[in-house]
């Protein structure tokens, strides 16, 4: 498991944390809150369509802008999330987050929380199906 966060009871300063790593949909775990993981991740282009069958998942962009595409009962849609906004996907709906011009996002989800959910369709080699990274050393300002 890599799932410690590396710096329990320090802080941790986002944008440093964005610094240490360049590999996209492959999220850092940069805490816990009891048993969730707050994750930040480098994203561009488009992830996968899955499904977190158990668990709304979290998201807040805090850089550029996300899409989420949503297959709904009623159809699917898309919505878009500018820098400083926050969406959550509510559990059993599939979804597929892209990011054309690339974004930083921040997630928020039970820890042990598959980024390619419970059921997806065929992982593209871009696309890291991981519970989270462990944060690498900060550099110390
Ligand atoms: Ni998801």
């Amino acid at each position: 498991m890599t799932s410690a966060p590396a710096r329990r009871g320090e802080p941790v300063s986002l944008s440093a944390a964005l610094a240490t790593f360049d590999e996209l949909w492959s999220p850092r775990i940069v805490t816990a809150v009891n048993d969730y993981d707050v994750r930040i991740a480098k994203v561009e282009g488009e992830h996968v369509w899955h499904v977190h069958d158990h668990t709304d998942e979290f998201f807040l962009v805090l850089e550029g802008e996300l899409t989420i595409a949503l297959r709904e009962p009623a159809g699917e849609r898309t919505v878009v999330l500018p820098r400083g906004s926050v969406f959550t996907v509510p559990r059993g709906t599939e979804h597929k987050p892209s990011a054309p011009d690339g974004a930083a996002i921040l997630l928020f989800e039970p820890t042990g929380t598959l980024t390619v959910g419970d059921r997806h369709d065929e992982v593209p080699a871009h696309v890291d199906a991981t519970t989270g990274h462990a944060l690498d050393r900060l550099m110390d300002a």
